[in-house]
């Protein structure tokens, strides 16, 4: 008797304060979300907050009830709390670079270093009683089938991603598919580039993977493979495959590090002036977060590219930056295809370098937003072909800020450029010579100095054009200086130093 009561009471004790935790209380949930939630979400919380229109994913409306990112089955509407706790704490989806968590590649923020658990929760709380949700029937789906990723699974799962997925995904997984898909609230959406891990909402993890492929992403074009109402139905084995599979084609080089520089290696041969040249495979690739261009007219808050990786090597003669970035569309003014996709008008693709015209001694940068008065910049301009018969287009051109471009004949400088596009992607390899044109309108490459490199990019199925398009802040260019007999000589200077101190100390000690 005395025992039983002992088990009650202790059993009081320990779930008393989980029982009040995952209660939540929606008033206090009411008075955070007025304080941090309601400029993107918005004050009723229909997703029309004053930050929305320049959102894009736009911020979850949360009148409807519907969420994106759940772990219950495809015929439960409602996320467990867990999931919404999960989603608001952000923790598992942390950046490496801005240290941020949240959903990635979305402007929405994570919480969790910034709020308590119970204020999560109270926040839960509130957001549930804006949809006015049902309390979910099954809770979250298992995980107990899990087939290890192999290189059988993966192999399995290739041939079930060409048939099942690769139409909205692309061939090769990078978000180029053939369709135009809208979500339910009307906005456009992009399937995912399943080969930037990064970039996954949640994680490229084969678990997360399964999550989304058996669920679905509600509201979007993304279907549940586990429906069996679908014509589009995988088998629970199958999912798990081409979740392996999808995990697998992550391309960890394409994530943007905390790397600012560009390493340019010293080559003896040619340098290449193509992008499938295998000279490439000599130098490594560095990445970084494109944004928008927002701060002079017109703006852009749309945008579809969000990196850029770049390699660069030269010889004594020349040098050839290479410039690769995922881009989901093929922009060909006038193609019946590409207008097909795109959204409103078809311009050109295109990409830009831009370089000081005298490289700084110290860290001072000209203006980023294409230089200034005393800091004029170079920008290297590559143009995709504007009509199938035209050819692709290099333009140089002189700037000291926005309002004063000068455009020059590119040969003045032996500028050259070339691009291909293969399944989602651009590369495009710009060559000059090292000490080329004029001196006080041309930059003079030198190597083992710390030169400002920037980078800007076109999506012209995305309406880019002119201003309208993404860019990079400052990063830095450096040509490694061939190991000349400077570097070599060091060591053995100091394995003579230490190696004849020994000798001294051994000659020492065997005099005692
Ligand atoms: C800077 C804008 C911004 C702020 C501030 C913001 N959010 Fe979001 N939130 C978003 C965007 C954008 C999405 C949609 C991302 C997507 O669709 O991929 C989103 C999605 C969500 C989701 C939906 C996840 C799902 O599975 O559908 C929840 C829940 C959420 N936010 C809660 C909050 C809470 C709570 C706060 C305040 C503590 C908050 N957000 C603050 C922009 C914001
Ligand atoms: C009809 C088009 C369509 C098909 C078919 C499709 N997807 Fe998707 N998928 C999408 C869209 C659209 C999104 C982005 C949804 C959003 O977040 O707005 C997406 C997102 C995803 C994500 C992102 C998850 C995250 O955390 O960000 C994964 C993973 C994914 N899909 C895998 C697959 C796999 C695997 C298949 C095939 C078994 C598949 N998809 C089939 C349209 C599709």
């Amino acid at each position: 008797m005395m025992k039983r009561r002992i088990v009650f009471f202790t059993l009081i004790v320990v779930l008393l304060p989980s029982i009040i935790m995952a209660k939540g209380d929606p008033d206090r949930g009411k008075e955070i979300y007025d304080k941090r939630c309601w400029w993107c979400h918005g004050e009723e919380g229909a997703g029309d907050g004053p930050a929305a229109e320049f959102l894009n994913p736009p911020p979850r409306d949360f009148t409807a009830g519907m969420y994106k990112f759940k772990t219950t089955p495809f015929d439960e509407y409602t996320p467990t709390d867990q999931d919404l706790f999960n989603m608001i704490k952000g923790e598992f989806t942390k950046n490496s670079i801005t240290g941020w968590t949240g959903m990635n590649d979305s402007s929405m923020p994570g919480w969790g270093d910034m709020l308590s658990e119970q204020d999560i929760w109270d926040l839960v709380a509130y957001i549930k009683t804006l949809g006015e949700l049902e309390p979910p029937e099954k809770g979250s789906i298992s995980y107990d089938s899990q087939i290890p990723p192999s290189e059988e699974s993966i192999a399995k799962g290739r041939e079930i991603f060409k048939e099942m997925c690769a139409e909205c995904h692309g061939e090769e997984g990078r978000g180029d598919g053939t369709k135009k898909l809208k979500d339910d609230w009307g906005y456009r959406t992009w399937p995912r580039n399943l080969t930037k891990g990064w970039s996954f909402r949640i994680s490229n993890d084969p678990k997360d993977i399964y999550t989304r492929i058996t669920v679905g992403i509600p509201g979007t074009q993304m279907p549940s493979f586990a429906d069996p109402a679908s014509k589009k139905k995988l088998s629970d084995e199958e999912r798990w495959h081409v979740a392996n599979y999808v995990a697998s084609l992550d391309e960890p080089y394409k994530k943007p590090t905390d790397n600012t520089v560009i390493k340019a290696v010293r080559i003896e041969e040619e340098v290449p002036e193509k992008p499938d040249d295998p000279v490439w495979d000599k130098a490594e690739y560095t990445s970084f977060y494109f944004v928008p261009q927002i701060i002079a007219k017109e703006r852009h808050f749309t945008p579809s590219l969000n990196s850029i990786s770049v390699k660069a090597v030269y010889n004594d003669k020349d040098i050839a930056i290479l410039l690769e970035w995922d881009d989901r569309t093929y922009s060909l003014p006038g193609d019946k295809k590409a207008i097909e996709i795109a959204d409103g008008e078809v311009f050109e693709d295109g990409v830009a370098i831009q370089l000081p015209i005298h490289i700084p001694d110290g860290s001072e940068k000209p203006y980023f937003g294409m230089g200034d008065a005393s800091k004029p910049v170079n920008i290297w301009f590559w143009k995709s072909p504007s009509s199938k018969d035209a050819p692709q287009t290099i333009k140089l051109i002189n700037a000291k800020g926005f309002e004063k471009q000068e455009e020059r004949d590119p040969s003045e400088a032996g500028l050259k450029a070339v691009g291909t596009y293969n399944k989602g992607t651009w590369r495009v390899v710009m060559k000059r010579a090292l000490k080329a044109g004029d001196p006080e309108k041309d930059i003079q490459f030198v190597s083992g100095k710390f030169i400002p490199i920037a980078f800007a990019a076109w999506d012209g199925s995305n309406q880019e054009k002119g201003s309208k398009h993404v860019m990079t802040t400052w990063y830095w260019l450096f040509l490694k200086p061939e190991p000349g007999i400077g570097v070599y000589a060091w060591p053995i200077v100091i394995a003579l130093l230490v190696f004849g101190g020994e000798l001294m100390w051994l000659r020492s000690a065997r005099k005692k």
